[in-house]
């Protein structure tokens, strides 16, 4: 069903193909698990454009790519002759006659928009201000192994910036139907046309979207929390200002007392500890969110082997 396509946004994909990654990640986790190899990407190269810094992304995009029996290519901006100014539809085209696929992590959302329309290979996005879909999937992976594989009945509640992972836990909740509460402070809510698609693909599944002010009222009765840093990449500047406006978000223990008393928190990792989260709260669910880290692995496995396969 994907082979051929990009992934660029979870709102673009069916439910089934939500599905199909979901399960196809499980499968390939028990392989590896059971040192069984899947080289079924053997022969292909996989070029990894990277505008921002990565620690996860990086290293599993590449990783993963080798388990599969294929070779991955770091491609650093800084030097790439996209830093120096060539036009993103000419390196997609030129990047198309060597590649089999490119994964791109960068900054506007219509970078990724242009590399995968001059692109005639699949295109992945490894996160844009906009979205971050592969650590989204991984989520509802990690969320399926905690909380079992029926998610119509669990509720999530993010606090925290309305950004990149806000947006995205709301495509990949109203794909799934779990219902999903966001708080945020008034000025820094997920964007409108954003939500407006997650309620158009929640009429589907049935999942109810809450958009919010009072983390306490998004937190009540919770089973998964998830935060992420209050100043992303490319709004370093803001930090400052942006930890006094966010603490009252912060995910520590009295605000979890108001979730439910088995509720997992998720963090896409990097944490800044004293900040969005407290050295406590994160170390209690240490457990979790490291499965979380490692099935960036093995969900991005599935969506490489799914789009780039012959
Ligand atoms: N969560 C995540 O995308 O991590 P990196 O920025 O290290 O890739
Ligand atoms: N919102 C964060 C996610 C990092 C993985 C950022 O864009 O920097």
């Amino acid at each position: 069903m994907l082979k051929g396509k990009d992934l660029l946004s979870i709102h673009s994909l069916s439910v089934d193909e939500v599905e199909e990654i979901l399960k196809f990640a499980e499968e390939l986790k028990s392989k590896q698990k059971n040192g069984i190899e899947h080289k079924i990407l053997k022969g292909k190269t996989l070029g990894m454009i990277f505008e921002k810094s990565s620690t996860r992304t990086r290293v599993s995009f590449e990783t993963g790519m080798y388990q599969l029996g294929g070779h991955a290519l770091f491609l650093s901006s800084k030097d790439l002759q996209l830093g120096r100014g060539e036009p993103i539809k000419d390196t997609a085209r030129v990047l198309s006659r060597y590649l089999d696929g490119i994964m791109i992590r960068t900054f506007g959302h219509e970078r990724v928009e242009e590399l995968a329309k001059y692109a005639d290979i699949p295109v992945i996005n490894g996160l844009t201000d906009l979205l971050h879909p592969c650590q989204v999937l991984t989520d509802l992976l990690t969320i399926r192994e905690h909380k079992g594989k029926n998610m119509v009945n669990l509720k999530m509640a993010y606090v925290g910036d309305g950004n990149n992972m806000a947006h995205s836990y709301l495509y990949g909740a109203a794909k799934v139907g779990m219902n999903i509460s966001i708080a945020t402070p008034d000025d820094y809510r997920p964007d409108s046309h954003i939500i407006m698609n997650a309620i158009a693909d929640a009429e589907d599944t049935g999942a109810e979207i809450d958009i919010m002010k009072d983390p306490i009222k998004a937190v009540e009765g919770a089973d998964i929390i998830a935060t992420d840093t209050w100043a992303s990449m490319g709004q370093e500047s803001e930090h400052d200002q942006r930890k006094k406006i966010f603490a009252p978000y912060q995910v520590n223990a009295e605000l979890l007392k108001h979730a439910k008393s088995d509720a997992i928190v998720l963090h896409c990792l990097p944490a800044y500890r004293g900040e969005e989260i407290t050295e406590e709260i994160f170390e209690k669910n240490a457990q979790v969110i490291f499965d979380e880290a490692e099935n960036r692995l093995h969900v991005q496995k599935a969506i490489m082997a799914l789009t780039m396969c012959d």
